[in-house]
């Protein structure tokens, strides 16, 4: 177990911290994973006293936990925790903070559970009170995304940062990489030998990447509006899975050989100029529509969304890996909220036999194999085959081999438990280095600019649909569909 250390989270009573990551440091506490002597400061504007905080956090973890509250393991967890209230435009808080910590253990985290526009702010200013010299302990910034609204305010961002950070005091955090199931993705393909010989332009004949939500865009419209399913989900998540589907075995799982392996994958992504936007990428919001038997309203009727909002909802994006192993293979990313279904899943799509010795037989056309790696909520491995259905006559019919990632009595675990202990445990293979936003930014910064640029109407889906018919303009090939369900019927979009 790693050393004792101090997490600071600043904007500690806003929404994240409340429904991620104080549950996900209890479940820490529950799994005995939180080293001896650890302390947590939940810091914010509110003039809380002590007990009103434990009693706020004790709420917090109430709602989020995945049993009942275990009392011992609160009270252990309650000792913990401190208040410190601050407002981070007062200069005079710093200096208090320093003062504060001082007594704490000084391994210090700070967790930037706050505005993005405040990062730069907040290194600054523990940067000028020396919060982030390492001669008594380690100093580790926790920074949320998005980092930068594109790549210019993301290369702005980075060099004020690294005014005072070393790039190894610096953890990008992209929650996806916590999941188990997307970390499956790297145990599937290199841990076994099956598959290798397949992964690559020979055999696959495209990918598609999807993650579609249920919600809408709740109470988030402040930050979703200026964002969109582009930065929200395309840039950061997807883009991330396309790099563990697509990238080469890592000459070790050391966090510098994994994301150097990362950045070879976005480094050759086909650019996507100006005129080909149209070609390579489609966008929409949800208009008004029926989820769970009830009406809902448009994306343009949420509140605190500007009725002249041209921000999208739903966002897809064809890309192309010039590389040795992919070129010419297209990979189809997909995001969207107030759709029909919660799924997040990579489907990979193989090519037709060479010959179609049975199409003679009359056994009328043949079928893809595909995997399917199940993220959310499904968590499972699903390969479809085709095969002679018994009996004296030649049928055929599709089956799948299938297996779970998670036993029935394996715990889920949140992706912030695995992230906020790699952060203590100064592990930072699940984080984002720079280059790697970076070339994430490259990648859809055309698109963007290009759709900002453009005075027109975004096309519009009924919400509970899988999103606008038009967006099937992507495919390279007529055959070609979206695979909305890890089930066998589904490929149907
Ligand atoms: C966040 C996005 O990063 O990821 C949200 O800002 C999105 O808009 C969420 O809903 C999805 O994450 P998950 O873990 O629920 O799939």
């Amino acid at each position: 177990m790693s050393e004792a250390c101090t997490y600071v989270i600043f904007g500690a009573t806003g929404n994240l911290s409340r429904l991620k990551l104080i549950p996900a440091l209890y479940h820490l506490e529950v799994a005995n994973k939180l080293p001896h002597g650890t302390r947590i400061v939940v810091s914010g504007r509110r003039s809380w006293d002590l007990e009103k905080c434990i009693s706020e956090v004790r709420q917090w973890v109430e709602e989020r936990a995945r049993h009942q509250l275990d009392e011992e393991m609160f009270s252990r967890f309650a000792e913990r925790i401190s208040y410190f209230q601050g407002d981070l435009s007062d200069d005079s808080m710093w200096g208090r903070l320093k003062h504060y910590l001082e007594s704490l253990p000084q391994n210090i985290a700070f967790y930037m559970s706050i505005r993005p526009a405040d990062f730069s702010l907040v290194v600054q200013k523990l940067g000028g009170v020396e919060l982030l010299q390492q001669q008594h302990g380690w100093r580790r910034v926790v920074i949320e995304k998005p980092f930068g609204y594109d790549l210019h305010s993301a290369c702005e961002l980075q060099q004020s940062l690294t005014q005072h950070l070393q790039e190894e005091q610096i953890y990008r955090i992209d929650h996806y990489l916590g999941k188990s199931t997307v970390q499956n993705v790297l145990v599937f393909r290199f841990a076994n030998t099956l598959l290798e010989p397949l992964w690559n332009r020979n055999y696959i004949e495209h990918v598609q990447i999807t993650h579609s939500e249920r919600m809408g865009v709740g109470s988030r419209a402040a930050y979703y509006d200026d964002s969109g399913a582009m930065r929200d989900m395309i840039q950061s998540h997807l883009l991330q899975l396309l790099t563990l589907v697509a990238m080469e075995p890592p000459a070790t799982m050391e966090a510098e050989s994994l994301r150097d392996e990362k950045v070879k994958v976005l480094k050759s992504v086909r650019p996507i100029n100006k005129k080909s936007v149209d070609a390579h990428a489609f966008r929409a919001r949800y208009a008004e529509g029926v989820i769970d038997g009830k009406e809902v309203v448009s994306y343009l009727h949420e509140e605190n969304v500007p009725a002249d909002s041209t921000t999208e909802t739903y966002a897809a994006l064809k890309l192309y890996i010039d590389n040795w192993r992919w070129r010419g293979v297209p990979f189809y990313l997909r995001t969207g909220k107030r759709m029909a279904e919660r799924q997040s899943m990579i489907s990979i799509c193989f090519r037709h036999p060479p010959q179609q010795l049975f199409r003679d037989l009359g056994v009328g056309p043949m079928k893809q194999n595909w995997i399917m790696l199940g993220i959310q909520p499904c968590e499972c491995l699903r390969i479809e085959m085709t095969v002679k259905e018994s009996g004296l006559d030649m049928n055929i019919r599709q089956t799948s081999l299938d297996a779970s990632l998670r036993g029935v009595l394996q715990e889920k675990i949140d992706a912030y438990e695995e992230l906020l202990l790699d952060v203590m445990d100064g592990d930072r293979a699940l984080f984002l280095r720079y280059d790697e936003v970076e070339y994430a930014w490259r990648v859809v910064d055309p698109v963007i600019r290009e759709w900002q640029r453009r005075d027109e109407a975004v096309p519009e889906y009924p919400a509970g649909s899988w999103g606008p018919l038009e967006s099937r303009r992507l495919f390279d090939k007529k055959e070609q569909r979206w695979r909305h369900s890890i089930d066998l019927e589904g490929d149907d979009g």
